[in-house]
């Protein structure tokens, strides 16, 4: 294969990457929560029941936002159920995945979690079969000071001091026909409308995000989205974006062009928020908020997602590999690369369902899309360069023409921060990566991720097949650095500049 070039200059900026972008999604359903960050009786559980194991695990991933509680869970979850003393909660039925809910974990156990691993709440408000004034309501159990009903009940339950919520998704995938109280987009907006006006007069320092098309394939794709802004838009800090992708015709090389079009879904809801901004007029300008994505289409068939009316059940427990990992950086280098626009995302989820950690019992497994997760959040502080990219491509079946190399680059300070994937399957590439306007003077520290076939996945039995080590063979000459990256790999590479 000829040689590539990643060309950049400190000049053309994107903008700077908001941490945000690398968040993650905790959802009660399958063993999430019960069994994945929770289990009291596991031999890791610490004084609350949480699971020390997964969580040193995931603080390695630096999630900033963790979303919760759903999902299409939370359309039908109260949050009233999840509060007060263990014994008095109710039992009951999660229709979204047809499991028994014992309401063990609630708000307040949820913020304890985030407190221990110092993420940033994301609640989503039950838009499906809850009430506008319901969602009003959690607002103030969450960040009114003490003195009115519902944030005397927190008080009631030991905390005294408001949680401080300060990010609201409006409902989940409300354009799902799937979806518990699903509607079409004009009445959504309107219940999403009603639901955000008591929101924030109830705090006025809450961001909101409203429900965005869900699904690229829906036949309200992008006209869902119209509709809501143009209704409610002045409400809508952020619109949401989920996206769940997998190689169902066994293509790996079109399957790692699929970067292609999560950037196309970037740009067009992109283009949608700058219609209506448009059109109305309006200084208000809304960002994009990625909250559901990843690679998810093995364990996708009704029997995967039926629980059974089950507690905590086995569901979406996906098993990834090397080619999936690869997809992952392929979502975090197109965020990178739309940091102007994009300022949340929220990987789904963060362990057992569709996850980067399965536990088995006291044990724990970390999957291959683990990997790229922890290159990319140790090196995601910066501004986004937009990369030129001068090398071999090919044609991905239905995703179009991708180079075999898809970068994207951070500047920090005196720092360079460059990632890259050879979507090669059996030729090494060879990268020249090119500062135009500074010089490379040196190796900070880099990593690499490949593993033997792009179907090899890490199991109990061989935890090891897929993993990042640190990498050094980087040549630097006249101000540029030369990678030789092997096929089917994910670089992450800081270099010292000047
Ligand atoms: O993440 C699993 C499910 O995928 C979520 O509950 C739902 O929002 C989406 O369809």
């Amino acid at each position: 294969m000829k040689d590539t070039t990643i060309n950049l200059h400190s000049g053309f900026q994107i903008g700077p990457v908001d941490p945000r972008i690398f968040g993650g999604f905790l959802e009660h359903m399958g063993r999430a929560v019960y069994q994945g960050v929770y289990d009291p009786d596991c031999a890791h559980a610490d004084e609350d029941g949480f699971r020390t194991d997964v969580l040193d695990a995931l603080k390695r991933l630096q999630y900033t936002v963790m979303r919760y509680p759903g999902g299409n869970f939370v359309s039908g979850y109260h949050w009233t159920d999840g509060i007060g003393p263990r014994e008095q909660r109710p039992t009951v039925r999660d229709l979204a995945w047809q499991s028994t809910e014992p309401n063990l974990i609630g708000t307040d156990e949820y913020i304890t979690l985030c407190r221990k691993m110092n993420w940033t709440p994301m609640l989503t408000v039950n838009l499906g079969t809850g009430t506008p004034e319901e969602a009003r309501n959690w607002v103030e159990y969450c960040n009114s000071p003490t003195g009115t009903k519902y944030a005397d009940w927190r008080m009631a339950n030991g905390n005294e001091q408001p949680h401080g919520v300060k990010l609201w998704c409006l409902g989940n995938e409300m354009d799902g026909p799937w979806q518990l109280g699903h509607v079409p987009a004009d009445q959504y907006a309107i219940r999403a409308q009603q639901a955000a006006k008591m929101m924030r007069d109830t705090d006025s320092s809450i961001e909101m995000v409203a429900c965005g098309s869900c699904n690229v394939d829906l036949p309200t794709y992008l006209e869902w989205d119209r509709q809501v802004l143009e209704y409610m838009g002045q409400w809508a800090d952020y619109i949401s974006l989920h996206r769940y992708v997998g190689n169902e015709n066994n293509d790996t090389l079109d399957y790692l062009a699929v970067a292609n079009s999560i950037d196309r879904q970037i740009e067009q809801i992109d283009a949608i928020c700058r219609y209506v901004q448009g059109k109305h007029r309006s200084p208000k300008r809304t960002y994009l908020c990625f909250d559901e994505w990843n690679v998810w289409y093995r364990a996708r068939e009704q029997k995967y997602t039926d629980g059974q009316g089950k507690f905590a059940p086995h569901l979406i427990e996906e098993v990834y590999n090397l080619e999936d990992a690869l997809v992952v950086a392929g979502f975090l280098n197109s965020f990178i690369r739309h940091a102007d626009v994009l300022k949340i995302a929220n990987l789904a989820q963060i362990v057992n369902v569709i996850a980067p950690i399965l536990t088995e019992g006291d044990k724990m497994l970390i999957q291959s899309i683990f990997y790229p997760l922890e290159m990319y959040a140790k090196r995601r502080t910066g501004i986004s360069l937009q990369p030129s990219v001068q090398g071999p491509a090919y044609e991905g079946k239905t995703n179009g023409q991708a180079t075999y190399i898809d970068p994207s680059a951070i500047l920090n300070h005196g720092q360079l921060n460059v990632f890259a994937t050879n979507r090669h399957p059996v030729e090494t590439a060879t990268v020249h990566l090119n500062l135009a306007d500074g010089e490379i003077s040196s190796l900070v520290n880099a990593e690499l991720l490949t593993g033997p076939e792009a179907a090899t996945a890490n199991s109990f039995e061989q935890p090891h097949l897929v993993q990042a080590q640190s990498f050094t063979e980087v040549r630097l000459a006249h101000g540029q650095a030369t990678v030789e990256l092997p096929p089917l790999s994910v670089l992450a590479v800081t270099l010292q500049l000047g």
